[in-house]
């Protein structure tokens, strides 16, 4: 595996694959746990040759406090992106990603009105600044996102269409750790009080899972669902913060597709839970398919 902390290496490793190769590309911004690792592992089964960037992207942090607080663990991360089988990987530094301030405003299709979008003001602008910054500079035919990060993942989806980028978007599934808690290099952040008590999050999630799916039952038996879906988040966040570690920030039942809010379960084909809840100080996000 190379090792590459500048642009000019890594765009001289580049140059030394085949020239037909067709790249596989994970981007992170470091701290890997084993769901890092099974981007990589799914990206090798599409393709033996395997970039991984790790960068932490100022541009994507809307609280100052949170990027500095953001794990960093590059030693620990090669290691591990050798053992999985990467080819390449790219350190770059903030002045290889943005020579210059990128003032850049993307269209993302009004996807970015609901859950994270609103809380986080310029976070997926700054997602779309630095996955097409990357998406040029490593000019991949895959890249390979979490679907943990649902939301996220559908903002890339749509820029990387509307800009015409060449580029396949491949969604992972969520690794989670036994006890259900997805897994995120914000985790490492939990105190051991905060990290007992956050895998509630998922068991909500499930509840709401199965309480939309007997609703959903209700309504093909010709019958009207017994709650709404505004009715189900209302239970999900009575739920969360029985746990008075716990703080919800949001609970939203959207279409998948758009991202907008739905208000009876016949409004969209599929549905998602997306939920953000802080853990003390840690945010942790995590969603479900509810149809
Ligand atoms: O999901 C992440 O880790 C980041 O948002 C990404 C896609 C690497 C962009 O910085």
């Amino acid at each position: 595996m190379i090792v590459c902390c500048s642009l000019a290496d890594f765009q001289q490793a580049l140059a030394s694959l085949p020239k037909d190769c067709e790249l596989g590309f994970v981007p992170t911004m470091g701290a890997l746990h084993k769901g890092h690792i099974s981007l990589v592992q799914n990206a090798l089964k599409y393709t033996p040759n395997v970039a991984v960037s790790i960068f932490v992207n100022p541009t994507q942090f809307n609280n100052p406090s949170d990027l500095a607080s953001y794990p960093r663990t590059v030693e620990a991360d090669c290691r591990r992106l050798a053992e999985a089988g990467a080819t390449i990987v790219f350190v770059p530094s903030v002045e290889d990603i943005y020579p210059e301030a990128d003032t850049r405003v993307f269209d993302l299709g009004g996807l970015d009105k609901t859950g994270e979008g609103p809380r986080r003001p310029g976070h997926f602008n700054g997602v779309a600044q630095v996955v097409t910054r990357l998406f040029d500079i490593v000019k991949p035919k895959y890249a390979f996102f979490g679907e943990k990060d649902f939301q996220q993942l559908a903002i890339i989806r749509y820029f990387t269409k509307k800009l015409g980028y060449p580029v396949e978007i491949i969604a992972c599934p969520t690794l989670r750790e036994p006890d259900g808690l997805a897994m995120s290099s914000r985790n490492t952040l939990l105190t051991p009080e905060h990290r007992a008590i956050a895998p509630s999050i998922y068991k909500v999630l499930k509840n709401a899972q199965q309480g939309a799916a007997q609703n959903l039952q209700l309504i093909v038996n010709g019958k009207n669902a017994e709650t709404t879906p505004s009715e189900l988040v209302q239970i999900a966040i009575g739920e969360i913060e029985k746990e008075p570690l716990l703080k919800t920030e949001y609970v939203e039942i959207v279409n998948s597709l758009n991202l907008q809010i739905i208000n009876k379960w016949d409004d969209a084909q599929d549905i998602q839970m997306c939920t953000a809840v802080y853990a003390g100080n840690v945010r942790l996000i995590d969603n479900i398919k509810l149809k």
